[in-house]
């Protein structure tokens, strides 16, 4: 199996996502991916979740918090900015209040509730999950590659149904609390039927939402994701510790992506440094191991390139490798 007839087989996969520990290559999949795929002539979007995104990076262009921005035809990328996305809420929450009850200015106590609120260390994940949930409700693309965070933050997206049911809660809690302040705020000024028109609509639309989203989330049919890992003892075993995990949250796996092989031919030059040479065997050691332990889920092995994977001609060779025939 490999890479490309994957996608060629599955052509329903719109979700794609590339995990593992950090470090291994998982944005530079997730470019080269869409990359590929908008050659294809599809609609692709790549976004990423790490307020420590390095899509910027990769892509050499500053995106960060501006929405789906085109980097080529049919390539489009983003960065969630959690922070303005939380100030958006908060502005939100303000305007309702001016709506709803036509106070002139937002009593303290319920400004504070809202700064208090703001600063929640679940607010940002609840942000940036939000966020997501806007993206892929919008269905304006073909593809959503999710370039994700290190594999044990990436479970806590990963695990669904647990988010939805975390994130509910949340948003009811905050709901109850925000209902008290309009309480407050309604003995001010009547208004009490408009007031449960607003929010019932509000709460039947979040159920929209995330009824939507998590049913193409946690559709096997629709997701695929691949594990990458590198030919080492450690990340070999993390792998495999990590896909049992996920095989539990019963997360479609696609199949490995094999990062940093040196490559064969670079053995066949002659007067090969001693230090190069143990790395190779290692390596072939371990190739080895992968091959009994993935075997067919195998389905590309990436060579280690002479330089980092910035700009998009390093990128459309890195796309070359993993969907051309690149396997070695
Ligand atoms: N095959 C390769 N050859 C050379 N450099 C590579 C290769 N794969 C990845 N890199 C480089 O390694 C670094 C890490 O890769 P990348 O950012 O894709 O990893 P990541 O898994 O997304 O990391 P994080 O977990 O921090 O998000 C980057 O500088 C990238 O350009
Ligand atoms: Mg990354």
């Amino acid at each position: 199996m490999s890479l490309v007839k994957i996608f060629q087989e599955h052509p329903e996969r719109r979700y794609i996502m590339f995990g593992g520990k950090g470090g291994l290559g998982k944005t530079t999949f997730s470019a080269a991916t869409a990359y590929y795929l908008a050659q294809q002539g599809h609609r692709v979007l790549v976004f990423s979740v790490d307020p420590q995104a390095s899509l910027s990076d990769i892509f050499q262009q500053d995106i960060f918090g501006k929405g789906a921005v085109q980097i080529m035809p049919n390539l489009f990328a983003q960065e969630i900015d959690a922070d303005q996305r939380i100030k958006a809420y908060q502005e939100e929450i303000r305007q309702k209040i001016f709506d709803m009850y036509g106070l002139e200015k937002i009593p303290d106590e319920i400004e504070n509730y809202i700064q208090a609120a703001a600063a929640e260390p679940a607010m940002e994940e609840s942000a940036i999950f939000d966020q997501v949930v806007d993206i892929v409700v919008a269905a304006e693309f073909d593809y959503y590659i999710y370039d994700l965070v290190p594999l044990g933050h990436a479970l806590y997206y990963l695990s669904m149904a647990s988010v939805y049911d975390e994130w509910i809660e949340k948003i009811t809690k905050l709901r109850e609390e925000m209902r008290e302040y309009e309480q407050m705020a309604a003995r001010i000024k009547r208004d009490e039927e408009v007031q449960e028109d607003l929010i019932l609509q509000e709460l039947q639309d979040i159920k929209y939402r995330i009824q939507t989203s998590s049913s193409i989330l946690t559709d096997k049919e629709r997701t695929a994701f691949f594990f990458v890992c590198v030919p080492e003892e450690m990340i070999l075993i993390d792998t495999q510790k990590a896909a049992e995990l996920f095989a539990k949250f019963d997360v479609p796996l696609s199949g490995y992506i094999v990062n940093r092989v040196l490559p064969d031919a670079l053995m066949q030059q002659p007067n090969i440094p001693e230090y190069l040479r143990n790395r190779y065997k290692m390596q072939q050691m371990y190739n080895t191991k992968i091959n009994d332990l993935f075997g067919q889920d195998v389905l590309a092995w990436v060579p280690e390139f002479e330089r980092d994977i910035t700009g998009l001609p390093m990128i459309e060779k890195m796309a070359e490798v993993m969907f051309g025939n690149g396997t070695n």
